[in-house]
């Protein structure tokens, strides 16, 4: 008889100190330049369109790892023997099956566990996975990857795995933080396969982030609705205008807010009341681009060993492997 899939969700976003949180807001709030953390575009409409920008003709990333992973997705199960799957900002998992799918050719897979800051995302894709896949035990964890990763359930031969360019949402030093923190909560033997834009032509990636739907300005605005649920914050979308630009410097795309009026917003449980300029932006997210040579030394600083790199022939996506000693 064939072995049935089982789905165990763990929720531990509840856990967190209402306090830490209004500090981190208002503090993004007063910082010069005005800044909001990026896990605040993800609810459950945040999430449905950024499925939606993925699908987007300009929106060349996703196609292009998907694409990408699909040619080097045997090969790296062969390196890694791994039979748990563990990925941190899964979203739809959309690129994921072809992970899963090299697995169970390989007759190793047994454990999925999608970790990610939106609860209904989650939900969803354990549901579906576990239809999917015969026998799959699904262990979803609804958090912070930034703070609850020891939640990460104990399992076989891990592979863990970041795609999509989450990785580029952070900045460098807390890119270096993060995968620290998973080198400390991994064993000695598994594996990281991380997944980075690569940098390319800025017209490009300009596009990328200004799709004439208005998908992408959507989903920037969308952080206001967010900040209502989370602070009771009264924003006005219409109020503000969806900005993506390169940074030349820094090497990312930088997505902003412009407010279009001068504006005074009262948000009583911040204690604050924020006044803003006609044409003064927040920072709502970073979108960081590498080289080859930046990801290894990041993750060798991590504590990590690169073991492996793949990247498609226009160099617009990379793939890092990379192991525990
Ligand atoms: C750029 S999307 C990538 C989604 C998916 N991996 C892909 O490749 O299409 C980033 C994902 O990370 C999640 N995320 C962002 N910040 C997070 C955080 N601090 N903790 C957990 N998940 C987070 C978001 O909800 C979203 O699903």
């Amino acid at each position: 008889m064939s072995e049935r899939s089982s789905v165990t969700i763990d929720v531990h976003l509840n856990n967190q100190d209402p306090a830490a949180v209004r500090e981190e807001i208002r503090a993004g709030l007063l910082a010069t330049p005005r800044r909001l953390p990026t896990k605040y575009f993800y609810d459950d409409r945040g999430s449905e369109l950024f499925e939606q920008i993925c699908e987007l003709p300009t929106y060349y990333p996703t196609r292009t790892e998907h694409a990408l992973l699909t040619g080097v997705a045997d090969d790296v199960m062969a390196r890694t023997g791994a039979d748990e799957l563990v990925e941190l900002g899964s979203g739809a998992a959309t690129k994921t099956r072809v992970l899963l799918d090299a697995m169970a050719r390989k007759r190793q897979l047994k454990f999925y566990v999608p970790f990610d800051v939106s609860e209904g995302i989650v939900r969803r894709v354990a549901r579906e996975l576990a239809e999917e896949y015969e026998g799959l035990q699904v262990h979803g964890v609804v958090g912070d990857f930034l703070a609850h990763l020891e939640h990460i359930p104990q399992g076989g031969r891990r592979l863990v795995v970041i795609l999509g360019g989450t990785i580029g949402n952070l900045r460098p030093e807390s890119a270096e933080a993060f995968l620290s923190s998973i080198e400390r909560e991994t064993a000695q033997g598994d594996f990281l396969l991380l997944g980075v834009q690569l940098i390319t032509n800025v017209e490009r990636l300009e596009a990328a982030y200004n799709d004439s739907a208005g998908l992408t300005a959507a989903f920037n605005k969308n952080m206001l609705l967010v900040l209502k649920s989370v602070v009771g914050a009264e924003f006005d979308p219409d109020a503000f205008d969806h900005v993506a630009r390169f940074n030349h410097e820094e090497q990312r795309i930088e997505m902003r807010l412009r407010s279009v009026r001068p504006q005074v917003i009262p948000i009583p449980e911040l204690a604050l009341t924020l006044h803003l300029k006609d044409g003064e932006e927040i920072l709502t997210e970073i979108s960081a681009k590498y080289t080859r040579p930046q990801v290894e030394a990041l993750l060798t600083r991590a504590g990590f060993t690169p073991v492996a790199w793949y990247a498609d022939h226009e160099h617009l996506h990379g793939l890092a492997l990379a192991q525990k000693h």
